[in-house]
C-alpha cells in the first residue's frame, strides 16, 4: 500500500473478544510473548480486525507470571496528546495498585500523598491536584517504579488507530510527540521495568510512513 492511499477497513462483523472458556489459548504465543518482555522488548500486535488481538491481550494481561503486574485498556476514545498522557499516567497507577506486594503498596501510598489521590478504582483515578503536566509526571513516575519492585506491563489496545486518527484530524504533531516520548521511554535504562504493549488494526508502519518518521517504531 502506498503512503498517500487512505486506509479502508475490511467489512467485518463486530463482537466481543473471546475470554474465559470461549478463549482458546496458544501457549506457544504466550511463552514467546513473556520471553520477549523479560528480554526488555516492547511488543506491537498488528493484524486486521477480528483476528484475535484483543482476546490475546486480555488473556496475557489476566494471566501474567510472578513479578509482573498488568493492565489492559482500549484507548480508542483518545483524541489528543494530553488525553493520551493522562490515560497512560492513570493506567500506570491503576496497574501498580493491583499488586499485592508490600513495596508496591507503599509506592502507591506515596503517590496518594504526592498527587492528593482520593480514589483509585477500575473506572479511573480521582486526583486532588489540578493542572498536571502528565507527560512530565509520566517521565518522573516510571523510573520511580523500581521502588514498587514490580514490572508493570500496560496493554494499549487500538493504539495505532488512535495515532492514525490524530494524524487524520490535523493533530500531526500530537501523533509525532506521543511516538517520540514512547520511543524515548523505551530506550532509557531507567524505564526497563516498564513495558508497553501496543495493538491496532491499522498497521503502525503504515501510519508512520505517512508521517515520515520510521525511526519512531523500528525497535518494536
Ligand atoms: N484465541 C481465541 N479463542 C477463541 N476465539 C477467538 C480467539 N481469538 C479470536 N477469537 C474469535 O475472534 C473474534 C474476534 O477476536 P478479537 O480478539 O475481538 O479480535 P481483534 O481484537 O483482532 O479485532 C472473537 O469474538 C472470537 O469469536
Ligand atoms: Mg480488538
Amino acid at each position: 500500500m502506498k503512503a498517500d492511499e487512505e486506509w479502508v477497513h475490511p467489512n467485518t462483523i463486530t463482537g466481543d473478544a473471546a475470554t474465559d472458556e470461549r478463549y482458546l489459548r496458544r501457549d506457544r504465543i504466550n511463552e514467546y510473548f513473556w520471553r520477549e518482555v523479560i528480554k526488555g522488548n516492547h511488543i506491537l500486535f498488528v493484524a486486521p480486525r477480528r483476528v484475535g488481538k484483543t482476546s490475546i491481550m486480555k488473556d496475557l494481561a489476566g494471566n501474567c507470571p510472578d513479578g509482573f503486574v498488568c493492565i489492559y485498556e482500549n484507548i480508542e476514545g483518545v483524541t489528543s496528546r494530553n488525553e493520551f498522557y493522562r490515560r497512560l499516567f492513570e493506567l500506570i497507577l491503576q496497574c501498580v495498585h493491583r499488586s499485592k506486594i508490600k513495596q508496591a503498596k507503599e509506592f502507591i501510598e506515596s503517590c496518594f500523598k504526592k498527587y492528593s489521590i482520593t480514589e483509585i478504582s477500575k473506572s479511573g483515578i480521582k486526583l486532588g491536584v489540578q493542572d498536571i503536566n502528565y507527560e512530565k509526571e509520566i517521565r518522573d513516575l516510571i523510573p520511580e517504579l523500581t521502588k514498587a519492585t514490580v514490572h508493570a506491563v500496560i496493554f494499549l489496545d487500538e493504539f495505532s488507530d488512535v495515532i492514525h486518527k490524530l494524524k487524520k484530524s490535523g493533530l500531526h504533531q500530537d501523533a509525532i510527540d506521543i511516538l517520540h516520548t514512547l520511543r524515548e521511554i523505551r530506550s532509557d535504562d531507567d524505564f526497563r521495568h516498564f513495558t508497553v504493549v501496543y495493538a491496532g488494526s491499522i498497521g503502525l508502519e503504515f501510519v508512520i510512513k505517512q508521517i515520515d518518521r520510521p525511526k519512531l517504531i523500528n525497535d518494536l
